[in-house]
């Protein structure tokens, strides 16, 4: 592709951001809105711990720099979850699936890493990818709602933030089975009706306030470049296709809910490409991982173990620092690098529409 195309191809996904902008802002309900809980829909990005509860701990060193444990997370510390909740002055989430030292008062996170937004016709076994599916966490969301008192306490549904961080694992999912890009494109209508659906759903139980994240640039990620010997330009593109337009449609068709979509895509990737610039080392290089090109083995993932002389030892551990590496582990981001995310987009400037959303955001 020449580089004046790719220019048009950056546009192009630019001019459906904007084309968002329709929405009258009296509805909206996003800056000081005293949020009374949070309910998160997503995949490893947003998993606080339901993989590990129901499938297994997500192996030290996740968690050291923060929690100093692992923590559920797919980090070494603080997720985009994490500050958004520290921002609203809320607890951290727990899983729903987690049933130790839970508390549900301020909301539920229904996200497992591996989740995508199509059910996977394979199984987790053979794919990895978390059968918890957005449908399934949709149905969990349900279970919740019905059973919980504090949810039905007046005012408390339609008070709550409703955050959707998931698609990314679907367009890996489309490589997993050999498709080309453009068998991976057909189907992102299809990715973006359920998602709709779920929303839809959400709303009915009285939801009004949606925070939507595009996904990343997963062509981006060392596990995407080691594992699918695809370039950025291929995938990239379609992490944001779209989407756009889907959600003016939603805005359209639920009138009194506000939906806020913020393009973590545009963050993320300018995380990695201004890497250096931030002070942040080799964005391509995961923290914690095993040899190559870009320090990750898929087989040999972050925190794997080995019998050395009858002693286990992790043979994929972190690096001295991970507060200057963009990538944790080759497929996440590090805790240093989910923060200046949140920086960028807590004044809304990547968000549509561009309210700012007025954290106060405490510094750590
Ligand atoms: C759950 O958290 C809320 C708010 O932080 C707190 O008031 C409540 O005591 C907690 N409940 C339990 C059982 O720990
Ligand atoms: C799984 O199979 C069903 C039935 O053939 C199909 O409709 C669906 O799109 C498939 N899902 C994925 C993710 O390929
Ligand atoms: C995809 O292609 C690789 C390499 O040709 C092959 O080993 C693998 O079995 C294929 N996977 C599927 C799901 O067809
Ligand atoms: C939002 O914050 C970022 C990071 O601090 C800054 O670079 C950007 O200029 C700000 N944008 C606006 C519209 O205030």
């Amino acid at each position: 592709m020449t580089p004046q195309r790719k220019m048009e191809m950056v546009h192009l996904t630019q001019i459906l951001i904007l084309l968002l902008c329709l929405v009258p802002t009296h509805i909206l309900c996003v800056s000081n809105c005293n949020f009374a809980a949070i309910f998160n829909f997503g995949d490893s990005n947003s998993d606080t711990g339901g993989l590990s509860a129901a499938f297994g701990q997500a192996p030290y060193p996740n968690g050291e720099t923060f929690f100093h444990a692992p923590a559920g997370r797919f980090s070494d510390g603080h997720l985009l979850i994490d500050f958004i909740a520290e921002g609203l002055d809320l607890p951290y989430l727990s899983a729903f699936l987690d049933s130790i030292g839970s508390n549900f008062s301020h909301g539920a996170n229904f996200a497992t890493a591996g989740s995508t937004i199509r059910p996977q016709n394979t199984t987790m076994a053979q794919s990895g990818y978390s059968p918890i599916s957005v449908d399934v966490q949709g149905v969990q969301f349900s279970d919740f709602h019905t059973r919980s008192q504090i949810i039905r306490q007046k005012g408390r549904l339609s008070q709550a933030l409703y955050t959707f961080n998931i698609g990314q694992n679907d367009l890996t999912a489309g490589y997993e089975l050999n498709m080309s890009t453009d068998q991976v494109k057909a189907y992102v209508p299809d990715l973006l009706s359920q998602l709709s659906n779920i929303i839809k759903k959400v709303y009915a139980k009285g939801g009004r306030s949606f925070w939507i994240h595009n996904t990343g640039p997963v062509g981006c990620l060392p596990y995407v470049m080691d594992h699918f010997m695809i370039t950025a330009a291929q995938v990239n593109k379609y992490g944001l296709y779209g989407c756009a337009n889907s959600f003016n449609e939603l805005r359209k068709e639920l009138p009194l809910a506000a939906f806020t979509y913020v393009d973590v895509y545009s963050v993320k990737y300018s995380s990695i490409g201004h890497a250096k610039k931030l002070r942040f080392e080799n964005p391509f290089l995961a923290c914690c991982g095993h040899g190559g090109k870009y320090n990750y083995n898929r087989f040999i993932k972050c925190g794997s173990k080995k019998m050395v002389n009858g002693k286990e030892i992790v043979i994929a551990s972190s690096c001295m620092d991970p507060s200057v590496r963009v990538s944790w582990d080759g497929t996440h981001f590090t805790k240093a690098a989910n923060k200046w995310i949140i920086d960028q987009i807590v004044n809304g400037s990547f968000s549509d529409p561009p309210i700012p959303f007025e954290f106060g955001l405490q510094q750590s």
